[in-house]
């Protein structure tokens, strides 16, 4: 008799230092679990935004062609050396003497297969002398 209450208070000691131990680790595991509760806007969202609304997203990119001074040769240049990339391709060289210009523009017609007659190869190479030109042996034209 006195056995078995024995073994009863044994297990009741038992839980109850179980319980003691749960009680004083609780605080402790809730210290070291560091999460913060989620703001108030990702909880629950707020009334939805425009652009949250609409899924397409616009983006509007500078537009910076290169502007060209006016001068004689200024338009057959800008329609012509155009058709394949940009005209920064030009930009952004050096300035060349006006040889070294006329080199360029027959390698674009010789090379790359530009659609230039020698007339406006001539004129495109002037031009190109007169806004780019390192001898600026000459001046564009009005
Ligand atoms: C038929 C297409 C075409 C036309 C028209 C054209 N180009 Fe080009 N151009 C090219 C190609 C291709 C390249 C080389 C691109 C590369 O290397 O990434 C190039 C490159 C260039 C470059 C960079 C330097 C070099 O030699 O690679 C310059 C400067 C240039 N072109 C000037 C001109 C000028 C001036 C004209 C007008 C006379 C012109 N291009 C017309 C195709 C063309």
């Amino acid at each position: 008799m006195s056995l078995f209450l024995g073994a009863q208070a044994s297990s009741l000691l038992r839980i109850l230092l179980l319980f003691f131990f749960l009680t004083a680790l609780t605080p402790l595991l809730s210290a070291c679990s560091n999460s913060p509760a989620p703001p108030e806007s990702i909880a629950s969202p707020a009334v939805p935004s425009a652009a949250a609304a609409n899924p397409v997203h616009q983006i509007v990119l500078p537009h910076d062609e290169p502007d060209f001074p006016p001068g004689a040769g200024r338009d057959v240049f800008m329609s012509r050396c155009m058709v394949c990339h940009s005209l920064r391709y030009i930009t952004m060289q050096p300035d060349f003497p006006g040889k070294t210009w006329g080199k360029e523009v027959d390698k674009m017609v010789k090379t790359y297969g530009a659609h230039i007659t020698p007339d406006e190869a001539r004129q495109i190479t002037a031009y190109l002398a007169a806004i780019k030109g390192s001898d600026k042996e000459k001046q564009p034209q009005p």
